[in-house]
């Protein structure tokens, strides 16, 4: 089996999911992996799990790295079971002598794998500023609550100046290399941006704290080794996703309106084109999404990538359509600020759909705009009121920012 090693006495192992395509919900059309670091010191540390069932991949790689030597400490730094599933059957192999984790993930631990289990390990609960040494290295803990679960913490190892974060910085990619410098660059931050929208995107404040203590502890980052995707080890790329945390977490967006809509007989898709002419004539990048033609994950990218996102919906049974209705469930849920927002659409001999979604929008507390609604199809007049509703927005986006 192939040895993957990041820098010193670190080395990767974890387990490739080519296969997975949805993640709790999270469209992931190119997999994932779930990376587990093992240290090599006179103390062995490995440091995450995996999900299960991807154990013996995991273990294949220990042995094929320090061969039949113990693993001493196992790092526990978040228990989602993507992290967590295979840590009992791991745990039952490797025996290692301890156990470290947050205090949270420990209750955790015990609530998905039992009490009984988790108590006959040697669990010992960290919190920032905690450290063990493993010999020529030293493991820092800092904990990292909602990065992604209250429960989470990253692993810094000081001498190699390397941080291991578990979600945070991640991407949802399945590849057969290690390192993000081997990998398409576009590519990586196209996945490194969506697992943000659809994964951290409700927790920009937990994620702007994170970065100042880093800031305040001095760390000196030159790897980080998140526990999706690939590793980030040239001082170019540590940047590139580093600035972009600081920026996504902070709302700032490109100068973009995205158009994400449904459509019955093609009135709410008339509407949608008008409007896209007129963010276009205001020279404004426009992107246009229709909800059954696109991943909501996709969708939800957009929203993080965009200065103002409109949405569109005609009236079904008086509600608005499902494929929209999903999508504004699954947005409220990822709470984006700092955005222009505004509804539209078409309904037939009653209204309801573009009400409910101004109400819905606006209670998000986003910069709304006034909504449009048409009846049956638009007219000439209606329709030109949309392009002027595209030049309207496209004008607010570019005095935001
Ligand atoms: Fe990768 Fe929150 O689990």
């Amino acid at each position: 089996m192939e040895r993957y090693l990041l820098r010193d006495d670190i080395w990767w192992a974890g387990a490739i999911d080519w296969d997975v395509r949805d993640f709790h919900g999270y469209e992931t059309p190119r997999g994932t992996t779930y990376n587990a670091y093992l240290i090599l010191d006179e103390k062995v540390a490995l440091v995450d799990g995996c999900r299960e069932g991807f154990g013996p991949e995991v273990l294949a790689r220990i042995r094929g790295c320090c061969g039949m030597r113990p693993v001493d400490y196992l790092v526990v730094n978040h228990v989602e079971p993507d992290h967590s599933g295979a840590i009992p059957w791991l745990v039952e192999r490797l025996r290692p002598e301890r156990i470290f984790c947050s205090k949270r993930a420990r209750d955790v631990l015990g609530l998905y794998y039992g009490a009984e289990t988790v108590d006959g390990w040697n669990i010992q609960t960290v919190a920032t500023g905690d450290e063990v040494s493993l010999g020529r290295n030293t493991l820092q803990f800092i904990e990292a609550p909602m990065l992604h679960w209250p429960d989470s913490m990253f692993t810094y190892v000081r001498e190699a100046k390397t941080l291991l974060p578990n979600d945070g910085f991640g991407q949802h990619l399945a590849t057969s290399k290690r390192f993000a410098d081997e990998v398409d660059m576009s590519l990586v931050m196209e996945e490194a941006s969506k697992y943000y929208a659809n994964i951290l995107m409700p927790f920009g404040g937990q994620i702007q704290k994170m970065l100042a203590k880093i800031g305040e502890l001095g760390l000196e980052i030159e790897t980080i080794g998140p526990s999706h995707g690939v590793i980030w080890r040239r001082p170019e790329d540590v940047s590139r996703i580093v600035e972009s945390y600081a920026a996504w977490s902070d709302f700032q967006a490109p100068e973009r309106v995205s158009l994400i809509y449904d459509t019955m007989w093609h009135a709410t898709e008339q509407m949608t084109m008008a409007i896209a002419d007129g963010v276009a004539q205001q020279g404004v990048d426009c992107v246009v999404a229709r909800l059954s033609s696109n991943p909501r994950s996709e969708m939800a990218r957009l929203v993080l990538e965009s200065r103002a996102f409109l949405v569109g919906s005609p009236t079904l049974n008086n509600n608005m359509f499902p494929t929209v209705g999903e999508f504004l469930t699954y947005i409220k849920g990822l709470r984006p600020r700092r955005r222009v927002s505004g509804a539209y659409g078409s309904c037939g001999w009653a209204g309801g759909a573009v009400k409910q979604l101004d109400a819905e929008l606006t209670a998000l507390g986003l910069d709304m705009v006034e909504p449009i609604e048409v009846k049956y199809r638009p007219s000439e007049a209606e329709l030109e009121a949309c392009v002027e509703l595209g030049r309207q927005v496209a004008r607010k986006v570019r005095t935001t920012g």
